[in-house]
């Protein structure tokens, strides 16, 4: 049986990131086998291209530039890492995919929708997550929470940037309101982790019952 691919969306600083640990630790107490990853990144390649792509020193760097510096990343990613994992029948709990590109490239640096399109097809056939959590947090929000926090490259664009980020992400959850389950972001971690299980729950709870867990 195929496995599941699973993506967690959202501004920096929203909390997606601790609450994928949380879901991984239920997999693994419920024996459920299971693999987490993040983009950019994922093999020992893609982790060298996201390295430079957050490098705080390139702050200048190109709209298409940014979007083939995540796209070769997502592929190398994808044939390495995530479509394996997914065939021998894991859930893969993968920290950002595509969404963030249309999200950050597209509404951020203003690339056109037909070209992060036509770059997604060749690069991952338009491969789409079974599920993907947006973790709903305001641009303002999102901003105080990030502050204290190691700054990389993304991190320091204006609040006008992640206004035109989240546009983005709200246009992605009304194109596909059938993939996207919005998690309100605002709520205690505890809150947040229920709202993600009962999010998750129809797809793994099948699975829960084939581990006998
Ligand atoms: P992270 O901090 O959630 O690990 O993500 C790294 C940064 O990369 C984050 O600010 C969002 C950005 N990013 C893009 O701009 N485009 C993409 O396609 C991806 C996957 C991430």
């Amino acid at each position: 049986m195929a496995g599941l691919f699973i993506t967690f969306e959202g501004l920096d600083g929203s909390g997606k990131s601790t609450q994928l640990e949380r879901v991984a630790s239920n997999l693994e107490r419920r024996g459920i086998d299971h693999i987490v990853t993040r983009e950019p990144g994922g093999t020992p390649f893609a982790d060298l291209l996201r390295e430079l792509f957050l490098r705080r020193e390139a702050a200048q760097v190109d709209g298409v530039v940014e979007l083939m510096l995540v796209f070769a990343s997502r592929r190398q990613h994808l044939i390495e890492v995530i479509e394996p994992a997914v065939a021998a029948g894991a859930v893969v709990l993968c920290d950002r995919f595509t969404d963030s590109t249309y999200a950050y490239q597209g509404g951020g640096r203003g690339v056109s929708r037909g070209v992060i399109a036509e770059a997604d097809r060749l690069a991952t056939s338009c491969r789409a997550p079974d599920r993907t959590l947006f973790f709903e947090l305001s641009p303002e929000e999102a901003q105080r929470r990030r502050r204290g926090g190691a700054a990389d490259r993304i991190d320091r664009e204006s609040l006008a940037f992640y206004r035109q980020v989240h546009e983005a992400y709200d246009r992605r959850i009304a194109a596909e309101p059938e993939r996207f389950r919005v998690i309100d972001a605002t709520a205690s971690i505890d809150d947040v982790a229920r709202a993600v299980e009962a999010a998750l729950g129809d797809l793994l709870r099948p699975l829960s019952q084939a581990a006998g867990a």
